[in-house]
């Protein structure tokens, strides 16, 4: 069953779109508070692995407000964000002016999943927190090794599901019971945090997750759990 926002006629990538409309002037706020800052160090972890691959020229899928895209600015990548949520670019583009990164930083308007781009244009691609959100996950990734250039280094940053006991339990109460309630008190969308549990709960990870970027044509996958698996670091070369 496709996991959406709000279980209503539209398109899942409708919902999606509408949901981080709603929640963008909250969001980075959201994410720092119920995360307690560890998203920032997940993203840094992103940073250096492509850091470490090389290249210039690379698209962050997904930007939402930047965090990343921002963060791979600083370390003297030329970034093209895109993202479908003109409410998350408005603070994105904002974050970018104030921090004097405009000439590093581009934000586009587009789907994930029908690319604007040439094929074998970038040398790097990233995702923090987005393919979860794909409407088509495989059409989404292909699109991303389509536009990808041969041997640049894709790396997806992603939720996943601790599994050892006792963290798993004490992490999935706090997921599915404190976080959603936290979320609709803050972020205004009484949908956005249930939402959030269910597609984390739906979504693939570890080894089921690596099963699709091989099967989509990425080479030399690996996987990296982070801060006992909340989320991982998936690395892949074209
Ligand atoms: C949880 S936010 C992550 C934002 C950012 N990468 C970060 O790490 O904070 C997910 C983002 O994915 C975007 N998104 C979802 N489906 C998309 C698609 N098909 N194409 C482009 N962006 C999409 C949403 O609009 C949203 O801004």
């Amino acid at each position: 069953m496709k996991v959406t926002p709000y279980q209503d006629e539209r398109s899942k990538k409708e919902q999606v779109a509408g949901m981080f409309d709603n929640i963008a002037p909250r969001y980075d706020f959201l994410n720092r508070f119920l995360s307690a800052g560890i998203d920032q160090g997940w993203r840094k972890k992103t940073v250096k692995a492509v850091q470490a691959h090389g290249g210039e020229n690379l698209l962050d899928v997904a930007t939402g407000t930047g965090d990343l895209a921002i963060a791979l600015a600083k370390s003297g990548f030329q970034v093209t964000g895109l993202d479908l949520s003109h409410g998350m670019l408005e603070v994105g583009r904002e974050k970018v002016k104030s921090k004097n990164l405009e000439d590093k930083v581009k934000m586009v308007q587009g789907d994930s999943e029908n690319l604007p781009f040439e094929s074998d244009h970038f040398d790097l691609m990233t995702a923090a927190f987005g393919v979860r959100n794909f409407e088509n996950l495989e059409k989404g990734l292909s699109e991303m090794h389509r536009t990808l250039k041969p041997n640049g280094m894709m790396a997806i940053l992603e939720f996943s599901q601790p599994e050892a006991f006792p963290f798993k339990q004490v992490y999935n109460f706090y997921f599915k019971n404190i976080l959603p309630t936290l979320g609709k008190a803050l972020s205004k969308d009484p949908k956005a945090y249930g939402y959030l549990h269910d597609s984390v709960q739906a979504f693939p990870y570890g080894d089921e997750f690596k099963d699709v970027l091989e099967k989509i044509g990425f080479k030399e996958v690996k996987t990296k759990p982070l801060t006992m698996g909340i989320a991982s670091l998936y690395t892949g070369i074209k």
